[in-house]
């Protein structure tokens, strides 16, 4: 007889966009023109400063065990950069250097949670955030925002669901799915509201530089020192740099919880790579031309992504703001189809125009699709003029 495996987790979903993707890919395999939105990172190379730092590391013979950790060189490149750009000011101890952004959330997830600790969450949110609190035991907790409130979280949104059991509030700006910003004012409501509340915040800040028009990054961290303390701080180089493959992500926060987060990973994964941590070091500190070029792309893209998607009937949105994802509200095309939700109507249209968007019931909002514009002028144009047509006819 076979033990019985974790139940909790064998009762997990299936991840919706990975069936997506899933059928997207095979199609393009079977030589189909399929235009993929469903893109989750960069099109772009990693910059070749970067990667040169790292045939340099591996020359060098720097190929074995760093500090479980991370390399000391890399935190001081993290401090430097939370200093220059967040005006944050951290020490060696309040570092942690991960396998990529997502291992960071999951380390800080297991080093909060006792069993049914509460996590509020924003809808829409990314997807891995709610099954990783799950998978650490805890429950969590959405806050649903609507298009009309810019799907923006208010302390009204926290005040309404935080409960004696609640232990975290993640807050993701930009934000991937929706692409928004929180402006300095709402920023600096909800550290106000913040500071007064026995909670921790999780600031996932991995799009922090691909933002558009005149928006700009705040750091809830950066509002007080009362404030930071609660506050951990996750970014990664892998959105920024084009270099999700390298996996490298990090975090910072009170030694005390830094700690924890430290033990975790001494006996699950040890060091992030060494190769790429060299990498890392070179992106934060001598990258920022290449990141301004590939912003500026990212931009064109979604000026030309938005004039075409406001003009598709059935859908409302507003522009991006940051990330490089845009998250049209499909409600109206869905009901004129007669369709349940945005799952029934991405698999109709992948199937039947051959274009791979993510439905939005995987970040908690049934009426909205995401839709990369990590991609080439040529596809974005494709791509839309379908979507265009199969929201113009009936069924
Ligand atoms: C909001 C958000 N946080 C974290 C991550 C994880 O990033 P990484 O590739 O560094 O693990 C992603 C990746 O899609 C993301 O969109």
């Amino acid at each position: 007889m076979q033990h019985p495996l974790n139940q909790s987790l064998v009762s997990m979903p299936e991840s919706l966009t990975l069936k997506i993707t899933g059928r997207a890919k095979a199609l393009k395999k079977e030589g189909v023109h399929v235009i993929d939105f469903g893109v989750g990172e960069p099109d772009f190379d990693t910059p070749s400063s970067i990667k040169q730092a790292a045939i340099k590391a591996i020359q060098e013979g720097k190929t074995k065990y760093t500090p479980a950790t991370g390399l000391p060189e890399l935190k001081e490149a993290v401090i430097n950069k939370l200093r220059r750009d967040n005006q944050l000011e951290y020490e060696l101890p309040n570092i942690s250097i991960n396998c990529g952004a997502k291992h960071t959330l999951f380390n800080i997830f297991m080093a909060l949670l006792n069993p049914d600790d509460e996590v509020l969450i924003g809808t829409p949110y990314w997807l891995s955030y709610p099954a990783q609190v799950e998978i650490c035991g805890g429950k969590p907790v959405f806050m649903e925002t609507t298009l009309k409130s810019n799907f923006k979280v208010t302390p009204d949104h926290i005040e309404k669901h935080k409960t004696p059991r609640t232990k975290a509030f993640v807050l993701n700006s930009p934000c991937n799915p929706s692409g928004m910003v929180y402006t300095n004012s709402e920023m600096k409501e909800l550290a106000q509201y913040l500071d007064n509340q026995d909670l921790w915040i999780i600031s996932d800040e991995v799009y922090e530089y691909l933002i558009y028009d005149e928006n700009s990054h705040y750091s809830l961290a950066r509002y007080s020192s009362s404030l930071k303390e609660k506050t951990i701080v996750v970014n990664a180089v892998s959105k920024t740099y084009a270099m999700t493959g390298w996996r490298i992500g990090y975090c910072a926060g009170s030694s005390e919880v830094i700690k924890v987060i430290n033990t975790i990973q001494s006996h699950s994964t040890s060091n992030p790579s060494t190769p790429s941590q060299y990498a890392a070091i070179a992106a934060l500190e001598n990258s920022i031309d290449d990141v301004e070029k590939m912003v500026k792309t990212y931009d064109r893209r979604r000026k030309l992504m938005y004039d075409l998607l406001k003009k598709v009937p059935g859908v409302s949105m507003r522009p991006p703001e940051g990330a490089f994802y845009a998250f049209p509200d499909c409600s109206e095309m869905i009901r004129r189809k007669g369709m349940k939700d945005s799952v029934e109507m991405c698999k109709d249209l992948l199937e039947k125009y051959q274009v791979a968007a993510i439905p939005g019931s995987a970040f908690g909002v049934p009426g909205c699709i995401r839709l990369s514009y990590a991609l080439d002028d040529d596809s974005i144009i494709e791509g839309i003029k379908r979507l265009h047509t199969y929201a113009s006819h009936e069924g």
